[in-house]
């Protein structure tokens, strides 16, 4: 049997309750949104929270509700799923990505301080493998060059920085609720902020930017049925029945960061003695959700202890090639050796299987199979 670098975890309360969601009165538009958003901004310790299609949805909602000028920058870490750089360029953007660190794999705040202008718009972070990224230094910078910050936390919805929640700290925050994420709805995301006026902008954006109230509408007078737009917006709204399932989810957020702490912690315990490898580095003002578990292989051997991982039915991922590495951007004019440590921490980088629901006996074959990869010389 082979095993996934990632993977659920549903069990049959989270079953009764979609499928409870499916007799209901409401598949979309109801109330079990509202209840997964008040569920999410508990988490993130929040005013509110939108929910949305995807982690990618919710980019291009947090973009929106930023309101990007025509000729705004977007400085974005390269260490990431493209998303976090698509979605700015579809709102408009012009996006420049800084350098990350060399042991967390998160954005370096004096890199973005070299590169802000009074042009930068957003500063967008990455808790890469659920590590926060540096937020305290990063609102700093933000606020001096009068751009917001953003933090993509796909990774690391239940992670705490400095004690507070994930969620609280950057101007708006953004989650992915996809089946390997710390915890799912199938698709999903959300948008969390402490301003309202964010949260208003992302709800409006999120579907199509239709105006039913009477009282802001420019012809209330229209008739009952009559509702406006008046700014665009796309339809990004989770359904009910996927919100019920992340309803279900986040109640057992806490025992799935037990989990991951578990699973963390073994791989500690297995791996720490080997040369050819670097385990995951965290910083001692940070609690972690370890969304991923990036080793990184040195001497070059990255591909062949992939392969032969691979080869063991062991489902490892590589996370991320950088993003200007896409043909995309390559076309745009983006150039390799941009940034040096990003491509280097991509070179070396293997993610060994890390989820709620991984046993014991498997984590013990992954361990025994990357210390037998890295003795075959
Ligand atoms: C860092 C990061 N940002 C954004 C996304 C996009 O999330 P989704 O797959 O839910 O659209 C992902 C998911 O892969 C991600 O890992």
């Amino acid at each position: 049997m082979s095993i996934p670098y990632g993977h659920q975890s549903i069990n049959d309360d989270d079953v009764r309750a979609v499928v409870e969601s499916l007799s209901s009165d409401w598949l979309t538009m109801g109330p079990r949104v509202a209840e997964f958003e008040n569920a999410i901004a508990a988490v993130a310790n929040t005013s509110g929270a939108v929910a949305v299609t995807s982690g990618t949805a919710a980019l291009h909602t947090a973009y929106a509700a930023m309101q990007l000028e025509a000729d705004a920058d977007v400085i974005v870490s390269p260490l990431t799923f493209v998303a976090t750089a698509s979605t700015a360029i579809l709102s408009g953007a012009k996006v420049r990505f800084a350098d990350v660190h060399e042991d967390t794999g998160n954005i370096d705040p004096e890199i973005v301080g070299s590169m802000a202008t009074p042009q930068t718009r957003v500063i967008a972070a990455v808790d890469y493998a659920g590590h926060p990224a540096d937020l305290d230094e990063l609102a700093v910078i933000a606020r001096k060059s009068g751009a917001l910050l953003l933090e993509d936390a796909a990774h690391s919805i239940g992670s705490l920085y400095r004690g507070r929640a994930v969620g609280e700290i950057a101007d708006v925050t953004t989650f992915s609720f996809f089946p390997t994420k710390n915890l799912t709805s199938a698709e999903g995301g959300a948008v969390v902020s402490t301003d309202n006026e964010f949260l208003e902008h992302a709800r409006s954006f999120r579907s199509h930017g239709l105006v039913r109230d009477k009282v802001q509408q420019r012809y209330p007078d229209e008739g009952p049925w009559h509702q406006e737009v008046h700014q665009l917006g796309l339809n990004y709204r989770l359904p009910d029945v996927l919100s019920a399932l992340g309803t279900s989810q986040i109640s057992r957020l806490q025992q799935f960061k037990a989990s991951r702490t578990r699973v963390f912690s073994r791989y500690v315990e297995g791996l720490n003695d080997l040369d050819g490898i670097t385990l995951p580095t965290q910083r001692d003002y940070v609690d972690p959700m370890w969304h991923l578990f990036p080793v990184r292989i040195h001497d070059g051997r990255r591909r062949e202890v992939f392969d032969f991982l691979r080869a063991h039915g062991v489902l490892v991922q590589v996370n991320y090639i950088p993003a200007y590495w896409h043909p995309y951007f390559e076309d745009l004019g983006y150039k390799r050796g941009m940034c040096p440590v990003a491509e280097r921490y991509y070179s070396e980088e293997i993610s060994l299987p890390m989820f709620a629901g991984l046993g014991t006996s498997d984590q013990d074959r992954v361990i025994e199979l990357v210390r037998a990869a890295l003795s075959d010389n």
